[in-house]
């Protein structure tokens, strides 16, 4: 990130970029928008999937404890009741009589939790961040979960929720996973997917949103293993964050203390990264005990016990360590991370440092001029390296150097340049995006230069 660059302005660099050159639109945009949705356009959809998938081959690939799964995202939804989910997942909010802007009490400044006041909270020394007023209704909870039905009637007996974490699956399927992997504890469920909450207070971008994408593991211990797995997935998270590449100076590892935990949980640490808008929560790893498989055994009736093979006394629930991951936080850290300005041939160059597997665009194909001559083999060249897995743009408009600079602001790590010379010497220039360098390279030699360096 440029080090000039760190408030709001930033924030509106990014966004503005991000719509220029389609990495994310507004939702709804013709129809005036949808508040806070998000759509990821053709450059964010493929730097999302690069997310993903990196993600996947660390956590599951990689590794001989781990599984996937995918999972329906609508559940039965006894699920949430056994959760807890539908009594208490919710926030207090509180409702400006003057301007009725509806707040999250617990971000009030001013606002103290208090058993004894109406709602749980005394908002007396609070006022409102939108009017100025100090003229609330009562604080009230209000449940996050979002409802749809199934079927055609809609009444009570259709309701179900979509799902506000991919977690519980993970825990649904267990019983399913442990007979068809025969699997030996510790092991690991994971699992990419969407999850949404009706969110009070959304905003910042895509970093609170209704809508989002979770990628989350479940690893399931024996309980005197906790504190050790607990730091092995610590210490995953922050290679992963090295991985994505994140300075360390922006971030922050928050033991979260026992009255701020969620009840069930016996260790939380939140990963916050200062973001433009403030430090905040970009990831989190939780010790949720046996809380989950217990809930999931008493209202389903069913044994969610592991018995292990080589010795049939040991039957137990497992505890749990679950490192979670937002997937819309991980795309927009990345792009504040990767966000640069310089100066190069004396012009202001936004560059996009994506570390290079990350980049939407691997390779550009520029020839040097649109002459048949050139822009017939090149045209070639590019869809050849297309046919080598590898992200291809061909532009072939305007001057070199502004070719450069456009493939600069979406991250692309190298520019081929196809010239008169090549017609001779069969070579073309490649263009390293962060040092300039280039370097001559014989067609046949490209595919493997630039997939050797991804
Ligand atoms: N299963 C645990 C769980 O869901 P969480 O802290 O509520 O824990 C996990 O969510 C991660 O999901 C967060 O660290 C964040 O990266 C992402 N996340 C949560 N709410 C979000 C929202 N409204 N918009 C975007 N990302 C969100």
């Amino acid at each position: 990130m440029a080090e000039n660059l760190r408030g709001p302005e930033l924030m509106e660099k990014l966004v503005s970029l991000c719509k220029r050159r389609g990495f994310i639109y507004p939702g709804s945009e013709i129809y005036g928008g949808l508040a806070n949705s998000w759509d990821y356009g053709p450059l964010g959809v493929e730097l999302k999937n690069n997310i993903k998938q990196m993600w996947w081959k660390m956590f599951v690939q990689r590794r001989g404890d781990m599984v996937g799964i995918d999972a329906a995202l609508l559940m039965n939804p006894k699920v949430w009741v056994a959760t807890g989910h539908v009594a208490t997942f919710s926030d207090p909010m509180v409702e400006c009589k003057a301007c009725h802007a509806r707040l999250r009490v617990d971000n009030l400044e001013g606002a103290v939790m208090d058993a004894g006041a109406e709602g749980g909270w005394n908002i007396s020394g609070a006022k409102c961040p939108v009017c100025g007023k100090k003229d609330f209704g009562v604080p009230r909870q209000f449940n996050m979960m979002l409802q749809t039905h199934l079927g055609p009637v809609q009444d009570e007996t259709s309701v179900v929720y979509m799902r506000p974490e991919t977690a519980q699956a993970m825990f649904v399927d267990f019983k399913n996973v442990l007979e068809t992997t025969r699997r030996r504890l510790p092991f690991g469920i994971a699992q990419i997917g969407k999850a949404f909450r009706n969110e009070i207070t959304p905003g910042n971008f895509i970093f609170r949103q209704r809508e989002f994408e979770q990628m989350e593991i479940e690893y399931f211990i024996r309980e005197e293993e906790s504190a050790e797995q607990f730091e092995h997935w610590l210490d995953a998270m922050k290679k992963w964050l090295t991985k994505i590449g994140v300075a360390p100076e922006r971030l922050h590892f928050v033991d979260i203390s026992e009255e701020d935990r969620a009840f069930y949980s016996k260790r939380t640490v939140d990963v916050e990264y200062d973001y433009p808008f403030g430090q905040k929560e970009l990831y989190g790893l939780a010790y949720r005990t046996d809380y989950d498989l217990s809930k999931h055994e008493q209202h389903s009736g069913q044994d969610l016990k592991f018995t292990n093979p080589d010795d049939q006394k040991e039957k137990i629930v497992p505890h749990v360590i679950e490192p979670s991951f937002g997937v819309d936080r991980t795309l927009l850290v990345a792009m504040l991370e990767a966000y640069h300005e310089d100066i190069a041939d004396n012009e202001l160059r936004i560059v996009m440092r994506f570390p290079y597997w990350m980049a939407p665009v691997k390779v550009a194909v520029l020839p040097l001029s649109k002459k048949e001559e050139l822009s017939v083999p090149a045209r070639m060249l590019a869809q050849q390296l297309r046919e080598a897995d590898l992200a291809v743009d061909y532009d072939e408009t305007q001057s070199i150097g502004k070719r450069y600079r456009r493939q600069d602001e979406i991250g692309t790590p190298f520019c081929v340049t196809y010239d008169f010379d090549t017609i001779t010497d069969g070579a073309v220039t490649i263009r390293d995006r962060d040092t300039m360098e280039q370097v001559r390279v014989a067609i046949p030699d490209v595919a493997h230069y630039i997939s050797s360096r991804l």
